[in-house]
């Protein structure tokens, strides 16, 4: 599903913020990405995204080769192959918990009714049907983080990346989007998590890596 050769990505000065780095992350697998701060763990997960671009080596997801995409087709492949959760929620919170929920498939032009159909599934599913249509601004953090998950499902993505997606979480409201992820792995939702929130990582990754300055330093498979 994700396929990383030899990629190093350099920012102006200092040394690279990832080094020579080869990963293959199969499909159905999920990835869990640890490391000190500072280690590249986002910047690793922005590649595969295509919010950026390395300095050198390959990236392709899905068959696609992500670094070399023009900006059109990056901005197409960010709304259909790949779901983004961030720590901080980044739902828009003058638009109710189902036009958030919503956004992908306006993006990307799905008709109406089919997107709708889509959003009430996946709000029910993540058990959030209820605030359907109240703004995110009332809903506890755990909630949002559900409501972030469920717009990032909404195009069915073949590949769900999550930035520390527990690390602005209480820890009831960790535990219950730690259950989520953990679920939609076992459905078959291919993941990539960066955390520091090993409790995430014991319970959901399929195989753990650890990163310390750009490169790989440990990988432990379940
Ligand atoms: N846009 C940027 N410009 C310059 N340096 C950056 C940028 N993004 C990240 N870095 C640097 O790259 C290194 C890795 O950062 P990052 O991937 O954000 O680490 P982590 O997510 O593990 O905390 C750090 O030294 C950071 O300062
Ligand atoms: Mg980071």
């Amino acid at each position: 599903m994700i396929e990383i050769r030899a990629v190093t990505k350099s920012y102006d000065d200092g040394r690279p913020a990832l080094s020579d780095l080869t990963l293959t992350v199969e499909q159905g697998e999920a990835l869990a990405v640890l490391g000190a701060s500072g280690s590249g763990k986002s910047t690793l997960l922005n590649l595969v995204a295509g919010l950026d671009r390395p300095t050198d080596g390959t990236v392709t997801v899905a068959g696609t080769r992500v670094d070399d995409l023009s900006e059109t087709a990056l901005a197409r492949y960010r709304r259909a192959r790949v779901g983004m959760v961030f720590q901080f929620f980044n739902l828009l919170d003058d638009l109710t918990v189902i036009d958030n929920v919503l956004l992908p498939a306006q993006l990307s032009r799905v008709p109406r009714r089919e997107a709708r159909d889509r959003a009430e599934e996946l709000l029910g599913k993540l058990g959030i049907f209820r605030h359907a249509k109240v703004f995110p601004g009332r809903l506890s953090g755990g909630e949002r983080q559900r409501v972030a998950v469920a717009r990032a499902l909404m195009n069915r993505p073949p590949l769900l990346l999550a930035d520390e997606p527990t690390g602005a979480l209480d820890t009831a409201s960790a535990a219950d989007v730690r259950d989520l992820l953990t679920t939609l792995n076992a459905e078959g939702q291919t993941m990539l998590l960066v955390t520091h929130d090993t409790a995430l990582a014991d319970a959901c990754a399929t195989r753990t890596i650890e990163l310390a300055d750009g490169r790989i330093t440990r990988m432990v498979s379940r």
